[in-house]
Order: C-alpha cells, then sequence, then structure tokens
C-alpha cells in the first residue's frame, strides 16, 4: 500500500518503501520528488538526500523549483521565442528577454491528477498543458511516473502526446546533498560525468552556441572529481554563473553521472536516455531552503535553447507523436 498524507493545504504526500527500507515521497504538486530517505545511519537511521519543504505553500513561499517536473521547455529559451515549422511563437518572457523552465503558474506550480494503478512502488502523475499556455502550442497531455524499485532506484519517466506540432523538452529538478546536510556546501562531494565537453554560457545564463573540450578546465568530471574543483577556481565561466550551471554533452554509456557525499557513506549513479545533463550548484544566496552551494541539480534533457541553436539537436514534438524519456537515480550506500 503507498502511505498517502495530507501536504498543507490543497496537496498529497504519496510515500513509497522498498525492501531495504528506502523512501520517497511524492507530491501532486508540480509532481514533485519531495524527500528521498536511505538508511545510511547508525542502525538503520534515514538521510534525506533530496532538498525538500512540508507543504505546498512552503514551495510557493520559498522556491517553486526543487524536486518539481518542468515542462513543456526545461531552461532559458533565447529572445523568448522560436520557430516550430516556419512559424514564430513568443513565450511568456518570465527573464528579461528569455524563457526560464515554461514560463509562468506552469506545471510545477499546479496540481497534478494521480493514478496508483494499485501498485505498491509506483505513482503516476497527470496534467493537460493548455493549447497557449505560456504561448506553446497544445494542448499536450503529460505523464510523470516515479517508481521505487528493489535495486534501491527513482526512475523518473515522462511520457507526452500534443495535439499540434510544440516544443518538449522536459526534465526533473529534485536537488541532492548526499550528506544530508543542507546548511552545508557540496564542495567535497566528488562526482563523475561521463562528458568530453560542456556548453559555455554568456552574460544572461544562455548557452553560447558551441562546446568546448573539458580537458585542461574545471569541468573535467571525466575522472572523479570535486565540486570545489570549480567553486573555487578563477575560470571564468566558474566566476561568470559563481559555481555550475552548465550542460555537459553525455557520452553514450549505461552510467551518466555518478556522485559521492562528502562522507562517502552515499553514491548516486544516473542513467538517461537523454543527450546532456544541465548540473546548477545553487549559487545565488538568496535561495532561502539550503547554504550557498549546499545542493546540486542534475537535470537530464535534450540540450537547452536547442529550439534557436544549429546544432543542439531537435526538441520537436509533432503532432499525435509519443515522447518518452527516461531517467534513473541508483542509490548506493
Ligand atoms: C536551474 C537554472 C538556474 C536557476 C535554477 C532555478 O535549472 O539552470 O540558472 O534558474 O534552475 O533557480
Amino acid at each position: 500500500m503507498i502511505d498517502v498524507k495530507t501536504f498543507g493545504e490543497k496537496a498529497k504526500l504519496y510515500c513509497l518503501k522498498n525492501k531495504d527500507g528506502m523512501q520517497v515521497s511524492l507530491t501532486d504538486f508540480g509532481a514533485r520528488v519531495v524527500e528521498v530517505l536511505l538508511p545510511v545511519e547508525e542502525n538503520g537511521g534515514l538521510r534525506n538526500v533530496s532538498l525538500a519543504t512540508k507543504s505546498d505553500e512552503d514551495y510557493r513561499k520559498t522556491d517553486l523549483y526543487p524536486g518539481s517536473t518542468i515542462v513543456p521547455v526545461a531552461g532559458r529559451i533565447s529572445g523568448a521565442h522560436a520557430e516550430i515549422k516556419g512559424t514564430t511563437y513568443h513565450f511568456t518572457e518570465n527573464e528579461p528577454n528569455r524563457t526560464l523552465h515554461g514560463g509562468v503558474g506552469t506545471a510545477n506550480e499546479q496540481y497534478w491528477d494521480v493514478d496508483l494503478a494499485n501498485d505498491t512502488q509506483s505513482v503516476t502523475f497527470g496534467i493537460v498543458l493548455k493549447d497557449g499556455l505560456n504561448g506553446f502550442p497544445g494542448p499536450v497531455a503529460v505523464q510523470a511516473v516515479y517508481e521505487l524499485t528493489d535495486a534501491n532506484e527513482l526512475k523518473v519517466t515522462y511520457r507526452a502526446r500534443s495535439e499540434q506540432d510544440t516544443l518538449f523538452n522536459p526534465t526533473n529538478h529534485v536537488y541532492f546533498n548526499l550528506s544530508g546536510k543542507f546548511q552545508e556546501d557540496i564542495g567535497e562531494h566528488q562526482m563523475r560525468i561521463a562528458a568530453q565537453s560542456y556548453v559555455p554560457l554568456g552574460e544572461d545564463n544562455l548557452p553560447l552556441g558551441h562546446f568546448e573540450a573539458v580537458e585542461g578546465t574545471p569541468f573535467d568530471f571525466r575522472e572523479f572529481a570535486t565540486f570545489n574543483q570549480g567553486f573555487k577556481s578563477n575560470h571564468p565561466q566558474n566566476i561568470l554563473v559563481k559555481g555550475y550551471d552548465h550542460p555537459w554533452l553525455l557520452d553514450k554509456v549505461p552510467t551518466a553521472v555518478e556522485v559521492i557525499s562528502s562522507d562517502q557513506k552515499v553514491r548516486l549513479q544516473v542513467e538517461t536516455n537523454q543527450p546532456a545533463v544541465v548540473i546548477y550548484t545553487y549559487n545565488f544566496p538568496q535561495e532561502s531552503l539550503a547554504a550557498y552551494h549546499g545542493v546540486f541539480s542534475m537535470e537530464c534533457q535534450a540540450l537547452p535553447n536547442a529550439c534557436n541553436v544549429d546544432g543542439f539537436g531537435s526538441i520537436l514534438l509533432e503532432k499525435d507523436q509519443n515522447y518518452v524519456s527516461e531517467t534513473t537515480y541508483r542509490f548506493l550506500w
């Protein structure tokens, strides 16, 4: 049985547990991961490694992104417009001259439908993005499926189908601190990314539109290295965003990214069918839920601004085509 609780005034919390005692809680508010609890402390005590609040109102008061599903288009779109098969569409400008994470009032701020499907270890959230929401063609029917496996994996599957040609590049915005200490920085976490190149950004946080080799830079995580490699570097790209907020182009290997907690007790392995990962290290001190550099997100997706950059691949979702993306977070301890 899935344990269902209230989560603030309007939201619900769905709690999954597997045979090793790992637990994941999810809410319909934003089809969001709330806590990921691992029995790694002494005597089987639980450690939460996912940045969370206590209710829907708390997310509204602090930050609507942690753990949420970002649709229809993750990341920034330059000029807040793009062409879809020859027609230009204008999107909501929620940053100066650009659209971030699909605009405002979008699915990370909505209450999704829930289907528990008599399953004990998965929850399916569904929503329909209305035609014209933030300027994107639709309607687009979206499903976010979260499954907790007995192999200590959280599997995230996004499915979508649109009634018109549109753009679609979803991601999940879960933030981790694998030590479970959200008021301490992740500088000593170690990360490995199977990527030979990354995408440098401009002043406006938009991709500059070309790839750069990671070799010889603080973006080289082909072998395990700490986040401090970038936090303490003078590389102009780290200075520009005060850490990492960059896309890496992933090698086609089974395990794209791995991260080990500062106390080495937790290892996270990420598998995805997506071409890129955006790693963001909570670089704006005004964000109140965690310390500056207190968490990192790993947004598996197609490259940001792909709709406006030649060579960044396509995020076109054609009418009546079935979209599927899959990302698995495996925890070892
Ligand atoms: C990230 C983005 C950051 C920041 C964050 C939300 O995905 O790359 O620049 O906007 O979301 O606070």
